[in-house]
């Protein structure tokens, strides 16, 4: 277990990311290891979801390099093993939810049999088993989030990204959810999410936090309150936010 433990999933070195001429993010480094929960967190507009798209292989990196299971992003062929789920629905809304789960596993290369057990799986999860057979046009904006976080289940990933899984998720479902979420870390998957949940980013094994382009702390929940010398994961990302703009003051 721990030799498992020990791989690497994603390793992202000296990246710089933008669009166009913009630079969005610089400098960044990240290594994430199998069976590993890292929590991405920062304000909004501070670089998440491109960060994210470019892990996934989205957006090609302006500078530095990000390598997925060993090969270089981006890599269609690895898409296959990836569980995404994005910032933004992108549903079929005149199809049922499990019409989707259907369309999204297949085109994840999941066999029609192995589909008839994980649709129920990964629909159980997100508590919308009795809504199935509904259209999605008729689903309320949270039922949705949860489908769209079943689709990124349903293929069994060996790496799942998920960019803000827990807007719109009630606290008792949320709790359902990141149970499940350890123990798919347990078998030794590798999880990537994005959040503005601070009792998310307590729960992850490690946290990233970016603010201006940068990484402004990184490290275990743990660790990162111990270091910065507060109670919470909440006051080290005020307070490494803080010492930024002091530090950009002196510059
Ligand atoms: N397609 C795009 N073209 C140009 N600029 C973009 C594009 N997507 C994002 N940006 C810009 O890049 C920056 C980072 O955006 P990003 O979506 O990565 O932030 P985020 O951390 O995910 O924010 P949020 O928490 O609101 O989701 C923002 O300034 C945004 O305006
Ligand atoms: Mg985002």
């Amino acid at each position: 277990m721990e030799v498992l433990k020990m791989a690497i999933t994603i390793q992202v070195s000296n990246l710089q990311q933008g669009y166009g001429k913009t630079i969005v993010l610089k400098n960044i480094n990240l290594t994430v290891h199998n069976g590993e929960i890292l929590g991405l967190i920062g304000p909004s507009g501070a670089g998440k979801t491109t960060l994210v798209s470019t892990i996934m292989g989205m957006l090609t990196p302006q500078k530095g390099t990000v390598t997925v299971m060993g090969q270089r992003m981006p890599n269609r062929k690895l898409l296959a093993k990836i569980g995404y789920m994005a910032q933004t629905d992108a549903l079929y809304s005149t199809l049922t939810a499990r019409e989707n789960l259907n369309f999204f596993g297949s085109m994840q290369g999941i066999a029609s049999d192995k589909l008839k057990t994980q649709i129920p799986y990964a629909a159980n999860i997100v508590n919308l088993v009795p809504d199935l057979d509904k259209y999605v046009k008729d689903y309320s904006g949270g039922m949705k989030r949860r489908l769209s976080l079943a689709i990124a289940l349903v293929s069994d990933p060996e790496l799942l990204i998920l960019d803000e899984p827990t807007v719109g998720i009630d606290p008792e479902l949320r709790q359902q959810i990141w149970a499940e979420l350890h123990n798919i870390a347990d078998e030794g998957k590798t999880i990537l999410l994005t959040t503005h949940v601070m009792e998310d980013a307590e729960q992850s094994d490690q946290l990233m936090m970016i603010r201006n382009g940068a990484a402004i702390a990184q490290g275990t929940p743990d660790q990162l309150v111990k270091d910065y010398q507060v109670k919470t994961v909440e006051e080290v990302f005020l307070k490494a936010g803080r010492m930024q703009d002091e530090n950009n003051r002196n510059d």
